[in-house]
């Protein structure tokens, strides 16, 4: 049977009536894996992303480098994210019956790798749960209002935690009380986060405020704010100025605190921490390997919980501001601020340690999960389209 899919042919072979091989002319194969790889989430929807097409079948894929005071240093968070965006890369092309193998084609700036993707026929079939998954990777999408309190169920608990085989590992802070006692330690994050002058320029350009959905920043309303909060949110953000302003009032940054940070925090089933099973890697490219193989597994939990019917909210700003106190990077002039943040970090670190005995250098993601209060209906950051994320010549 030849089926006509645009430029694309997609022929089934049926064995034994079952299992049937597909096999997939490449003539467009590239742009459906790129375009289904363009949905994996990133920090603050930067898509740090590039493809370069080879036909008939490799991708190249050129890490871009994201490197400010939001994200983890050495451009760690977006090689987390290519990580995941590699594991909608592997789903895709699993679903289109072919096998997937990638290596790391360059790794001289350990910022910015090049990672080569190459595709092969197979007669494997993906399997059903990995179907499922696939079916996932454009519903899955970052929810940032309260959820509701019903907590996990241990079925629920047992898929996200399979969805991670051995690579990471999963602590659950699920108790009113660790759930406040993250939201606070969240909430101090975010003040320095919108104290420091080093933040405003970037949150000026990650934010859209003026439209309802982005191609590639995170549309304000999404932010999960109430009307008022996000236009008070919106005028203080016009000028660094009006930001000191505000900043310096007591109680000043308290609302947007109390309902990105308090109220959700506490209304979900319980904040998630993901971290390394095994010792962090010391080489250059086994560190960028370790980080992509993370980020699919992610990506997988994610997907897990899209598909059991659970919203999930990173929450990286803990991770990033530990990560720069334990490294002894000054990330701000701003003296007391950094004073705030070695304190923060410490009681953050304490109390991670104490409750389960985490190391916080292999803590890759954490953030909330719980049952969402209404499905629909939150602008979402749309993507830049796949012809954008193309490259034609070499960076
Ligand atoms: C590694 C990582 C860290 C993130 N950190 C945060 C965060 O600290 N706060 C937040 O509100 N969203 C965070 N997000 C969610 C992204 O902003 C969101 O996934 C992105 O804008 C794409 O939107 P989508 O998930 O709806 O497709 C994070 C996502 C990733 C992958």
């Amino acid at each position: 049977m030849r089926v006509a899919w645009g430029e694309f042919y997609v022929r089934e072979f049926y064995v034994f009536s079952q299992p049937y091989i597909r096999v997939i002319e490449m003539t467009d194969f590239l742009d459906f894996i790129i375009d289904d790889a363009r949905w994996a989430p990133s920090g603050h929807n930067t898509q740090p992303w590039r493809f370069k097409k080879i036909p008939p079948n490799i991708l190249d894929i050129y890490v871009q480098s994201e490197e400010n005071v939001l994200n983890l240093g050495d451009n760690e968070t977006a090689i987390l994210c290519v990580g995941m965006m590699l594991e909608n890369i592997i789903l895709s092309a699993n679903h289109k019956g072919k096998s997937v193998e990638w290596t790391i084609q360059d790794s001289t700036d350990a910022k910015k790798p090049v990672i080569r993707v190459k595709f092969m026929d197979s007669l494997d079939i993906a399997s059903s749960e990995d179907n499922r998954l696939y079916q996932r990777i454009r519903t899955r999408s970052v929810d940032r209002r309260s959820y509701k309190y019903k907590p996990l169920s241990n079925e629920d608990k047992k898929a996200l935690e399979k969805a991670l085989g051995s690579t990471l590992k999963v602590d659950w802070f699920e108790s009113l009380k660790e759930r406040y006692s993250m939201a606070r330690l969240a909430m101090g994050a975010t003040h320095i986060r919108l104290s420091i002058k080093e933040t405003f320029s970037v949150h000026q350009e990650v934010v859209e405020w003026q439209k309802k959905d982005s191609a590639d920043k995170i549309p304000a309303h999404s932010l999960g704010l109430d009307p008022l909060t996000l236009m008070i949110s919106k005028f203080f953000s016009k000028s660094r100025k009006r930001q000191e302003f505000i900043n310096k009032v007591p109680g000043g940054l308290f609302l947007y605190q109390w309902e990105t940070d308090i109220c959700p925090g506490i209304a979900c089933a319980g904040y998630f921490m993901l971290s390394l099973s095994c010792p962090i890697a010391v080489g250059k490219a086994e560190k960028i390997s370790q980080l992509l193989e993370a980020g699919m597994v992610v990506q997988k939990f994610w997907l897990t919980a899209d598909l059991l019917g659970l919203a999930l909210s990173p929450n990286h700003m803990l991770l990033v501001f530990s990560d720069y106190i334990r490294k002894e990077i000054e990330f701000t002039k701003d003296t007391h601020e950094l004073e705030n943040a070695k304190k923060l970090s410490q009681r953050f670190e304490a109390y991670i340690r104490k409750k389960f005995n985490l190391q916080p250098e292999k803590v890759l993601l954490m953030g909330r999960v719980g049952s969402p209060r209404e499905r629909r209906g939150l602008p979402r950051s749309i993507r830049l389209s796949a012809e954008n994320l193309l490259i034609t010549e070499m960076r």
